[in-house]
């Protein structure tokens, strides 16, 4: 169970939960919102943005990522994904594969949904034996 400081894990929920709130979910009406924390100490958040031909829709941590890229980021220190509940919310494959990216086997991801966090995991829980920047070298 990986830990965080009490005041990042706050930052990062405020702003996951901001960013839920700008969600475009019109088909599953599954409102999500994620923020991630970059190597500056900065935070950056995204929501899902769905389209009318379905595969072209994508998730609320693409966004943030995209949104952190764009400032600079390339190290993922924690990430925290904030779904409606009251099922606890996981990142999808893809999205996993995404935060692996900018983050190791120890970067620590949180689940929430408007009672708090929920669970969490590291990222090589949820994603073992992966693929990433390092097999390219
Ligand atoms: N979704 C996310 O944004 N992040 C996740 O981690 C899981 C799923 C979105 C994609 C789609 O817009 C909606 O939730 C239902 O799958």
């Amino acid at each position: 169970m990986p830990s965080l400081a009490p005041e990042l894990l706050q930052r990062l929920l405020t702003a996951a939960q901001q960013a839920r709130s700008h969600s475009h979910a019109p088909y599953s009406g599954y409102a999500v919102g994620a923020a991630v924390l970059d190597e500056h100490g900065n935070v950056h958040a995204g929501c899902n943005v769905e389209n009318a031909a379905y595969p072209q829709g994508w998730c609320a941590e693409a966004t943030a990522l995209g949104v952190m890229v764009m400032a600079g980021g390339r190290q993922v220190k924690a990430v925290l994904v904030a779904g409606p509940g009251p099922e606890v919310i996981t990142p999808c494959g893809g999205c996993r594969q995404k935060l692996r990216e900018f983050g190791a086997d120890e970067l620590p991801v949180f689940a929430a949904d408007h009672s708090g966090v929920r669970q969490s995991w590291t990222l090589g829980e949820l994603l073992p034996a992966s693929f990433g920047p390092d097999h390219l070298k």
